[in-house]
């Protein structure tokens, strides 16, 4: 189907009349797709659909013992258990407002140097950078630039690797190989088993696990009886990592898209952010909650460019089961099409239109109650990570818009790229411009417009 499968689902689904659901064969695997509200509730919700396909390169890149791929049974639901108390409960998050501050911090500065080095800020690689940092933070506490490079280096191939269409995944023959994924992510995979279990060995020779913060001290300080086995540690942290990097830097890629596309939308946000904190200090997490259009801008960006169009993995029938009526036999796979719900004009009021202003006129959850924008999909196993990922995808665009005045550096191109997240296809090129003065933190419209180090403000009318 290719890097726009969500749109080509999507276009066959309303040419068939079969946006409810449609079925198909891919090799010896059924296929659902439900492109509606009422019948992707009957998926996500459904105790049938509690289990996901594996396929070949995620099994092998061990995450059929992590929360992703885990069947659902006792040992998937202590996992979730876990994460939510140790990784991803309120208290934890709000812990890690530290890291988040100080990460937004250096991609704030980053984006100045790149502004003055080249005239042009390439934002892609400075906010992989700072998801990066901030979710290793998080999951390991400290460690070094090192290993952090090569944390980088395996994310990148694993997103290559698994979002890679594979032939045996579909005509379950042993002996082929056709693109060589499976030996590279056996290959992967004894880096990702080295790297981690050498952390591990490190932070347990350490020895003063209490007082710290990170979910790898917390793993190894639990109960002995609560205790996960080493290698089922290494996959539940790699898991962590690699899950938490791309998904945050590439909604951020949108959302500043669509801030130097909008200028008028961008000075609203800035007026918001204006009036509730002022120019004399920095925003903080606790100031979020005030920011409403701040807000309605991220949920108006989820339902453009949902970052799992099709709910990046699916779902499988565990048994027999109906949906709207249609008998589904066990081991059905099932998709739900998210980016054609939220681009319906039955549903959304014109759908390709960008206005956050429907959000402030609506109050709609993101979080799963609501099928019309479920970017984090629902039910059982609804993405855990969706307070941590908006949380840092808040804080950092407010602190992007409360820093700088943002413009296009060239012509922005919307086209996407569907790997396992929905990416930009051309990386975003901005100028920035200071709204203050940093060092004094006192707003001066003057320094805006003499700021600009490639001399001249005219895309930011
Ligand atoms: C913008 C940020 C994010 C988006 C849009 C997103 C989206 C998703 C989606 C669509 C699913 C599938 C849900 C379903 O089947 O119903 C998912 C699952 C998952 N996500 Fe996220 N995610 C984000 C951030 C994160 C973060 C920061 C982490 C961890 C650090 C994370 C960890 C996971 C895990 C472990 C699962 C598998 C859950 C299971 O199968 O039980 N996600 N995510």
């Amino acid at each position: 189907m290719g890097p726009l499968a969500h749109r080509k689902l999507s276009a066959l689904s309303t040419s068939l009349n079969a946006t409810r659901l449609m079925g198909f064969s891919l090799g010896t695997t059924r296929v659902i797709i439900s492109s509606d509200p009422h019948t992707a509730n009957e998926i996500l919700y459904g105790q049938s659909f509690s289990d996901r396909p594996i396929k070949i390169s995620a099994k092998v890149l061990l995450f059929e013992r992590a929360i992703g791929f885990a069947p659902s049974g006792e040992y998937w639901r202590s996992l979730r258990r876990m994460a939510a108390t140790h990784m991803f409960s309120p208290r934890r998050i709000a812990c890690l407002g530290g890291v988040r501050g100080r990460v937004v911090e250096e991609m704030v500065v980053g984006v100045w140097r790149e502004m003055e080095e080249k005239g042009v800020v390439e934002l892609r690689e400075i906010l992989q950078m700072g998801s990066l940092s901030s979710v290793v933070e998080s999951v390991f506490g400290k460690c070094l630039p090192s290993e952090r490079e090569e944390l980088r280096l395996m994310v990148k191939e694993g997103y290559e690797l698994i979002g890679r269409f594979n032939w045996e995944d579909y005509f379950p023959l042993g002996f082929l190989d056709f693109y060589g994924v499976k030996r590279k992510c056996h290959k992967l995979a004894t880096r990702v088993k080295i790297l981690v279990a050498q952390i591990i060995r490190e932070r347990r020779n350490e020895g003063e696990l209490e007082g710290r913060n990170d979910f790898l001290s917390v793993l190894l300080s639990l109960p002995e009886e609560e205790r996960l086995c080493d290698s089922d540690m290494v996959a539940v942290l790699w898991e962590m990592i690699f899950r938490g990097t791309d998904t945050v830097a590439f909604l951020l890629e949108w959302i500043m898209a669509r801030i130097v596309l909008h200028p008028d939308i961008q000075a609203k946000a800035q007026q918001e952010l204006d009036a509730c904190i002022g120019v004399h200090r920095q925003v903080e997490d606790s100031d979020i909650p005030k920011l409403a259009y701040l807000q309605a801008i991220v949920k108006e960006v989820l339902r453009m460019h949902p970052p799992g169009p099709l709910l990046s993995w699916a779902r499988l029938a565990v048994h027999d089961v109906h949906v709207d009526k249609y008998f589904i036999p066990a081991g059905t796979t099932a998709m739900v099409n998210m980016w054609a719900i939220t681009h319906d004009a039955s549903i959304w009021k014109e759908p390709w239109v960008f206005r956050p202003e429907r959000f402030i006129e609506e109050n709609v959850s993101v979080m799963g109650s609501d099928l019309r924008l479920a970017p984090f999909g629902a039910g059982r196993r609804v993405c855990p990570g969706k307070a941590l990922g908006l949380t840092t995808v808040h804080l950092w665009l407010a602190r992007f818009l409360h820093q700088y005045t943002w413009c296009t550096a060239r012509s922005v191109d919307l086209s996407e790229r569907l790997h396992l997240s929905l990416e930009m296809k051309k990386p975003l090129a901005c100028k920035v411009f200071q709204r203050f003065d940093v060092n004094k933190l006192v707003c001066d419209p003057c320094f805006h417009r003499d700021s600009n180090p490639s001399g001249g403000s005219k895309n930011c009318k």
